[in-house]
């Protein structure tokens, strides 16, 4: 048996415990499951992690070599093992090979020089910014000015990723063309989609008189080659590396359009969050390290209990955004059937991630989840200070909600009618944020990333990939291109919408 079969095995015989004996046989389980970094509370003592088990998955991270990996993967070393390739996010934010953390700091300089220029109205006086991509070039950008930029008046921002041309159509009835830059988000420079949006907003500027709209526009991109070939002027391609992931990119000039709404300096103080939760990461012992605790229960609940979803609330409005955000970035890297050597998984992926927004989901879902037959963990993130400036009557319902739910889920009653009885011992996490701020939401995501990677690691399989993509991409070319060969039903939906 390898080192980590008999990690595995061990982990299993521990008993399952009910979250009420766990708190009654150690008095200072909040002290222990809780750990504060970086203006964040990470609650996770209402997870059924015992110091059993955190003991159990600290002996399988070492005999799965989570210490190498992660050495491996700050020093700028290939991990993305199918692709051959490294994953530097965190050089972006100045964590990782010299080199690396040297050439994204250069590249950062170019982004603030076209943002001052764009400040100096270089390109006359402009007042939006139309933001075309799709997946890692959307979602982290979306999420960043979504949630730091409610106050913020510099520039409207839209962003815009669906190739429903509904999505693009609502972007120009609010926005002047003349006074609106296009930036073009795509690593590759290849997604259908978004080259189609890019399009399609080239037109609508022409259209409506733009003289150059080529001129308007700005490449977000690892293939600049690519982006000057399809019309972009060079001084306006802001390129980043090619070993930063789509899903991992809003630390690179794919937050340009984050850069441009929140300013510069409020840009940087999200690098330097996400960089402290780099050195915690690195540096803290198993036990009280924030994205290992976090991924040992996402491993506990998916792993021996069987849970095949994870549930995250936002408890803030300003984080509505933060839901699909995780679901590209925990499903795309870790809903994978191999390992890293290509053998096939013999033990679930990740669960599936879902959510959305206390407390309307209170009124939704939250019915399954207190007495549903459906095991879900749920994670809860709120901030301590309001970001409105209402009544405080709506900042202490929200959080008063948000860990009554928690306690409710775990307490349950009983109850001789079944249909009123609620049975408890539900687990959930909460993350608590000091306040909403650059600062905090930048370490909130490299928190998150760091907690896929160590899922990732002690499965056993590559985060950095996403083959899994690729067939539906092919296919809806070659349905483009005639679907003789596809199956009876396509065909026919084909034929019914006069596509083929
Ligand atoms: O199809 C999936 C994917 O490759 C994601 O990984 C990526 O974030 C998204 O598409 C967009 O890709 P690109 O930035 O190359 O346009």
């Amino acid at each position: 048996m390898s080192d980590s079969a008999a990690a595995w095995a061990a982990i299993e015989a521990i008993r399952n415990e009910r979250l009420d004996a766990l708190f009654e046989s150690a008095p200072d389980r909040v002290s222990q499951l809780t750990i504060e970094q970086s203006g964040i509370w990470f609650d996770f003592s209402k997870t059924h992690l015992s110091a059993a088990l955190v003991d159990g998955f600290s002996t399988l991270a070492d005999a799965a070599g989570l210490a190498p990996a992660r050495a491996a993967l700050f020093a700028g070393k290939p991990v993305n093992v199918t692709e051959d390739r490294a994953a530097e996010h965190s050089a972006e934010r100045g964590v990782g090979a010299a080199e690396s953390v040297a050439r994204a700091r250069a590249l950062h300089a170019r982004m603030r020089g076209l943002i001052d220029a764009i400040e100096a109205e270089a390109f006359g006086p402009v007042r939006h910014l139309l933001h075309v991509g799709i997946g890692g070039s959307a979602l982290g950008p979306d999420l960043l000015i979504d949630a730091l930029g409610r106050d913020a008046n510099r520039y409207d921002v839209a962003v815009v990723s669906n190739v429903d041309g509904c999505a693009l159509e609502e972007a120009f009835a609010r926005f002047d063309p003349s006074a609106t830059l296009l930036a073009v988000a795509s690593k590759t420079f290849t997604t259908t989609e978004t080259m189609l949006n890019a399009q399609s907003a080239l037109d609508w500027m022409a259209e409506d008189g733009v003289e150059d709209p080529y001129g308007r526009v700005i490449a977000l991109t690892t293939a600049p080659q690519k982006a000057l070939e399809w019309g972009v002027d060079e001084t306006r391609i802001l390129p980043f590396s090619e070993s930063v992931g789509g899903r991992y990119s809003l630390w690179s000039s794919i937050g340009f359009p984050a850069a441009l709404a929140l300013g510069w300096d409020a840009f940087e103080e999200m690098l330097e969050g996400a960089a402290a939760m780099d050195r915690h990461f690195k540096l803290a012992p198993w036990a009280e390290n924030a994205p290992a605790l976090a991924a040992f229960a996402d491993l506990y609940y998916a792993q021996i209990r069987g849970c095949e979803t994870r549930a995250v609330f936002a408890y803030d409005e300003r984080l509505r955004l933060l839901p699909a955000y995780l679901q590209q970035l925990e499903m795309e890297s870790n809903g994978k059937g191999v390992t890293r050597d290509g053998a096939p998984l013999d033990r679930p992926s990740a669960p599936i991630t879902w959510g959305g927004v206390g407390t309307d989901a209170q009124h939704a879902v939250f019915q399954l989840l207190h007495q549903g037959t459906h095991l879900t963990p749920v994670e809860f993130v709120a901030a301590i200070e309001p970001g409105d400036a209402l009544d405080e009557a709506h900042h202490r319902q929200l959080l008063l909600n948000c860990f009554a739910q928690g306690a409710a889920l775990m307490a349950g009653r009983a109850n001789d009618d079944g249909a009123r009885a609620y049975p408890g011992d539900r687990p959930s996490s909460t993350i608590l944020l000091d306040r909403l701020d650059p600062r905090t939401l930048g370490a909130l995501i490299a928190f998150y990333e760091h907690r896929t990677f160590v899922n990732a690691t002690l499965i056993g399989i590559n985060p950095f990939d996403q083959f899994g993509v690729e067939l539906g991409k092919e296919m809806a070319k070659a349905a483009d291109q005639g679907g003789e060969r596809f199956d009876a039903s396509t065909r026919a939906l084909l034929s019914r919408a006069g596509l083929g």
